[in-house]
């Protein structure tokens, strides 16, 4: 597995920010060469910034950070604070930012970076709605070539959705987004919550991060411990699920996931059904596969793993 070169597409939230925790604590497997944020969890304007606070947190106010889109292509914006919280990273208590946004738009960044790319070497992933990754693709569809994949956090397959019954976040809040994106014709990933509500923070798990004793164990104690509290109510689930570090942990090491292709639709026209994903699981109308899209993971070795990992975070 050769070494990706990552544009990681965001909307932090305490899972997003545990993902780029985990991507800059992982160097091996990992270029990250820049976060593009989104309007997603919160407005943009906090998106963008909670990024910074995270880099910030690990050290790391070299990263390249891009503003990008503040609404969905077509529907009104859609955030999450009863599950974040008001500023979108309850319990990090981090100070305001210091380190620079970069000045281009994060759209014309993706292009630029894919268009100086080989072919088939550039990674991205978004793990809020899609609406960045739509727009490049729409404005500059020659970038189509230089992307080795796209690898989401998003949709719900067995699984029921988490912000209307039939769909999840990601995918209701921009979905005419993720169907530009899945239909570009590029290897396409899915994490799903039928993945993602198997990696749950359970207290155990929880208090192994907090034993990290660094700044960032502290911080990562403080956003799961508000974190937790929605879907341990909501669904009687032992923990928070960890969804969009599973797309990282994925390009660490994809052995720890299982999967399989099929082919995907996802609606963009009922209201009732609004961003559902619809995944011919058992092929049963025959249609070429057009998506990986995971349903299991080794939870103990993913937590392992994230745990390890953001022990290398000194800062
Ligand atoms: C997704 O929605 C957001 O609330 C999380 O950050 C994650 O990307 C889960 O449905
Ligand atoms: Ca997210």
């Amino acid at each position: 597995m050769t070494k990706r070169s990552l544009i990681l597409d965001c909307d932090p939230g305490q899972d997003d920010a545990i993902a780029i925790l985990l991507a800059l604590a992982s160097e091996e497997e990992i270029e990250l060469l820049g976060i593009t944020t989104v309007a997603g969890n919160v407005p943009l304007a906090l998106t963008t910034s909670n990024a910074c606070r995270i880099c910030e947190l690990a050290g790391r106010p070299d990263v390249k950070i891009f503003a990008g889109a503040s609404q969905p292509l077509f529907r009104k914006l859609v955030t999450a604070e009863w599950i974040h919280g008001n500023s979108g990273l309850d319990g990090a208590n981090l100070p305001d930012p210091s380190m620079p946004l970069q000045a281009g738009h994060a759209v014309d960044f993706i292009i630029d970076t894919c268009l100086a790319a080989e072919d088939k070497s550039i990674t991205i992933c978004p793990i809020g709605p899609m609406t960045n990754v739509a727009l490049a693709l729409m404005k500059e569809p020659t970038i189509i070539p230089k992307i080795r994949e796209i690898v989401c956090m998003g949709g719900a397959i067995k699984e029921l959705g988490n912000t209307t019954p039939a769909a999840e976040f990601n995918i209701y809040v921009d979905p005419h987004a993720a169907k530009v994106v899945l239909d570009a014709g590029v290897e396409f990933v899915m994490m799903p919550l039928d993945v993602t509500h198997k990696a749950l923070v359970t207290p155990e798990r929880l208090q192994k991060l907090k034993d990290l004793n660094s700044p960032v164990g502290e911080v990562c104690g403080g956003m799961l411990d508000y974190f937790n509290r929605f879907d341990m109510t909501r669904y009687g689930f032992d923990g928070g699920p960890l969804h969009d570090p599973c797309v990282i942990a994925y390009l660490i090491d994809p052995e720890l996931f299982k999967g399989r292709r099929v082919h995907l639709d996802i609606e963009t026209a009922s209201e009732l059904t609004m961003g559902n994903t619809l995944a011919d699981w058992w092929g049963i109308e025959e249609k070429e596969p057009n998506a990986y899209i995971c349903d299991d993971l080794d939870v103990d070795g993913f937590f392992d793993m994230l745990t390890k990992r953001l022990a290398r975070i000194k800062a």
